[in-house]
């Protein structure tokens, strides 16, 4: 394939909810505080979705900010990815509602479920198809509102997630150095039960005694996932690296799954990465799963930690399990 192809960022948006729920909100009903959240993730605060919105008015609304940045219409647009696994119902997929909301028709449009990896996997993919030449405009969102799917009575793991979307608009590069330079998929299907939603699938579809057993809501063994992560994120930095022929010193930013604060220091300690090269802003949003790379990217972009000609790791892993790496060069 010809480098000129290479997938290049042509913009990037976002989407938050207004609604903030602390820490201390939580503390309100449940047996925790914000001392022992803040310690052991990082995390202070996460937004969440009000009620008579839905995954795809997240999605459509960090579509919309990323087409703006792009000055792409949307009529342009050739493909639509969204990375989710908290869409608006079972079926159809959350693409094809967002593309309903753009006002566009009479192009492909599907989802990708690789939980927190989603957007990097979407982002592999929609680089493929601007490397192959198939498409030139292609629209890739990470978007979850895991809020709907968290058990407000499990402590364990209900203070974790937050709701937002990311999106990015991908386009053929015009420079051979400057785009998706690189991108590891991976998954091992034999952890699937680390963190997993039991019912509503075919396995156990809805019944009275699903729902009062809260089959319906996120189970997760964080010990096992916290673990699971370390590990993954240390090798991803590593192997896109090495993949790319880069040196710490190459490195402009790194912008982690934000999952969890020790997860991540953890992981570039091993590297000595200084952290001002690690983007974090786990303490306002939580775990946003697929949305919470092309979160921190809109925002790093935003506060001026990113521009034209930084190349940035971005590193992900998820429930499946799945893990993910990409290195980019805006
Ligand atoms: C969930 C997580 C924060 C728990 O932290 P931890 O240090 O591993 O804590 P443990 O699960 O070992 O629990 C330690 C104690 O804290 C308690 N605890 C758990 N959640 C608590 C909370 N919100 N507030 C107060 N205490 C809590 C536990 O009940 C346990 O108490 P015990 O010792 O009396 O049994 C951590 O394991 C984690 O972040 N894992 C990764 C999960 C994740 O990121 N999932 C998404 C993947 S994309």
């Amino acid at each position: 394939m010809p480098d000129s192809l290479l997938a290049a960022i042509a913009g990037f948006g976002s989407a938050v909810p207004d609604r903030v729920m602390t820490n201390g909100d939580f503390a309100k009903f449940l047996d925790t505080s914000d001392e022992w959240i803040a310690q052991r993730t990082g995390i202070r605060q996460r937004r969440i979705l009000q009620d008579g919105q839905y995954c795809s008015t997240l999605a459509t609304q960090a579509a919309k900010a990323a087409l703006a940045a792009a000055g792409v219409e949307p009529s342009q647009i050739d493909l639509i990815i969204c990375a989710t696994v908290s869409g608006d119902m079972v079926f159809p997929s959350n693409a094809c509602l967002v593309q309903k909301e753009l006002g566009i028709k009479d192009i492909p449009a599907f989802d990708v479920a690789a939980a927190c990896s989603g957007f990097l996997y979407g982002l592999a993919i929609g680089s493929q198809f601007i490397r192959t030449g198939t498409y030139r405009k292609v629209l890739v969102i990470g978007a979850e509102v895991l809020s709907r799917f968290a058990d407000f009575t499990d402590r364990g793991s209900c203070i974790l997630f937050g709701d937002a979307a990311g999106a990015v608009v991908l386009e053929p590069s015009d420079r051979t150095d400057k785009g998706v330079l690189c991108n590891i998929l991976c998954a091992d299907g034999g952890g699937w039960d680390y963190i997993y939603v039991p019912a509503g699938g075919s396995k156990l579809p809805a019944t009275a005694q699903t729902v009062a057993d809260r089959m319906h809501y996120i189970k997760m063994r964080g010990r096992d996932v916290y673990k699971f992560a370390v590990e993954k994120m240390q090798w991803l930095l590593g192997e896109c690296m090495d993949r790319c022929g880069l040196k710490m010193r190459d490195i402009s930013m790194v912008i982690p799954h934000q999952v969890n604060l020790r997860i991540i220091e953890s992981a570039v300690n091993k590297f000595n990465f200084p952290m001002e090269k690690v983007f974090v802003n786990i303490n306002k949003y939580g775990n946003t799963s697929a949305a919470s790379i092309p979160l921190a990217l809109d925002e790093a972009a935003q506060q001026g930690k990113i521009g034209p000609g930084s190349t940035i790791i971005m590193v992900a892993f998820g429930a499946g399990l799945t893990w993910a790496g990409s290195v980019v060069r805006l």
